[in-house]
């Protein structure tokens, strides 16, 4: 079967197409960084004029670079939510049209089940059960995933989403958006010891986190900074990697105290901010062969997670009417297991 996958929940317009014989055949992916930096974070009517856009000629793309015509697309998957619900839209109403044109079936699929899934894309895939750690710019979640729609929550953030603080704290600083990728490279040139930053919630037993103090805590720092007129790039680093190494101390003591609740011995870590190498490298540290991430280019928004997760649920034969629907706010838990 192949699927056509569209990704629109944000701010990146992104198409793939998935086989289930010969995996990923071709992405493609339009960033819509450059339109909403100069805001400082996405406006959503904005993003949705761009989907609008540039859907179309990145499935042409996708499907000349596939080597198929259109005919050869069994099915197509969307993004149905949680997202942006005017980006969602575009995405939703270009699958419901392309697929009653070509006659085919069409299917919403839920975007963290895509982040979920991710690493299924890549050579070395996890095996069901694990814990996942889901960190991207709208949600921070520990989950027991037992198969593909059985998703036990086991803790979430109990205020920002890790990416969110990580954005909020760049923006602060100055340093530009989206924050994540900016406070990485920032920290690379920080000097360790001149700020301390506290681990909010890290010995507490359950698998809740919390990131708006350590955002707060930036705020305070850099206000000081501001009275003492030290507001130098190397302060920037410098608070930037602490505020890094507290973000990435407390997600993977979570994840630790996770997989020992649950017994299980597999994480994988999905979601923009499972991009970040410190993350990364420290829980490659830890657990070795037996933490699992998506590519690079499939840790943040992408149509390849979601044509790999609709291909899955299509071969189960699941399937919508016509509609075109989607859903703001859309909690993982109610989705069918396949
Ligand atoms: O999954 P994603 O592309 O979109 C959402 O569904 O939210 O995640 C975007 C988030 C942003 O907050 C961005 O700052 C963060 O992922 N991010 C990173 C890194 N790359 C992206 N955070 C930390 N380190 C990175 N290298
Ligand atoms: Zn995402």
């Amino acid at each position: 079967m192949q699927v056509l996958g569209i990704e629109t929940s944000c701010d990146e317009t992104a198409v793939a197409i998935y086989c289930s014989k010969d995996g990923l055949k071709a992405d493609a992916l339009f960033s819509q960084v450059e339109l909403h930096s100069i805001y400082g974070g996405v406006v959503p009517e904005l993003a949705s004029r761009d989907h609008i856009k540039r859907l179309l000629p990145l499935i042409k793309k996708v499907i000349n670079e596939a080597g198929i015509t259109a005919h050869a697309i069994d099915g197509i998957a969307y993004t149905k939510g949680p997202g942006l619900i005017g980006a969602l839209l575009t995405g939703a109403a270009l699958a419901k049209s392309l697929a009653f044109a070509w006659n085919i079936p069409s299917l919403g699929i839920h975007h963290l089940e895509g982040h979920l899934l991710a690493p299924m894309l890549a050579d070395n895939k996890p095996h069901f059960p694990f814990v996942a750690l889901l960190v991207s710019g709208g949600h921070t979640m520990l989950i027991r995933v037992d198969d593909i729609g059985k998703y036990q929550m086991l803790g979430e953030t109990l205020d920002d989403a890790a990416g969110e603080a990580f954005d909020k704290t760049a923006k602060l600083l100055g340093l530009g958006y989206p924050g994540g990728p900016q406070i990485a490279n920032a920290a690379l040139n920080g000097v360790k010891g001149r700020f301390s930053f506290p681990r909010p919630l890290l010995n507490r037993p359950d698998l809740d986190c919390s990131f708006s103090g350590l955002k707060t805590h930036v705020l305070t720092i850099w206000q000081q900074c501001k009275t003492q007129n030290i507001v130098d790039h190397q302060t920037k680093c410098d608070i930037a990697l602490e505020f890094q190494n507290a973000v990435v101390d407390v997600l993977v003591g979570k994840c630790q105290k996770a997989l020992h609740q649950t017994g299980l011995n597999t994480l994988v870590i999905a979601g923009g901010v499972s991009a970040n190498d410190v993350l990364r490298s420290k829980l490659k540290q830890i657990l070795g062969d037996n933490v699992f991430y998506p590519h690079l280019k499939f840790c943040t928004d992408n149509g390849a997670m979601i044509a790999y997760a609709g291909c899955q649920r299509l071969l189960a034969g699941q399937i919508e009417d016509n509609a075109i629907k989607a859903l703001a706010r859309w909690n993982l838990g109610e989705l069918k297991a396949i």
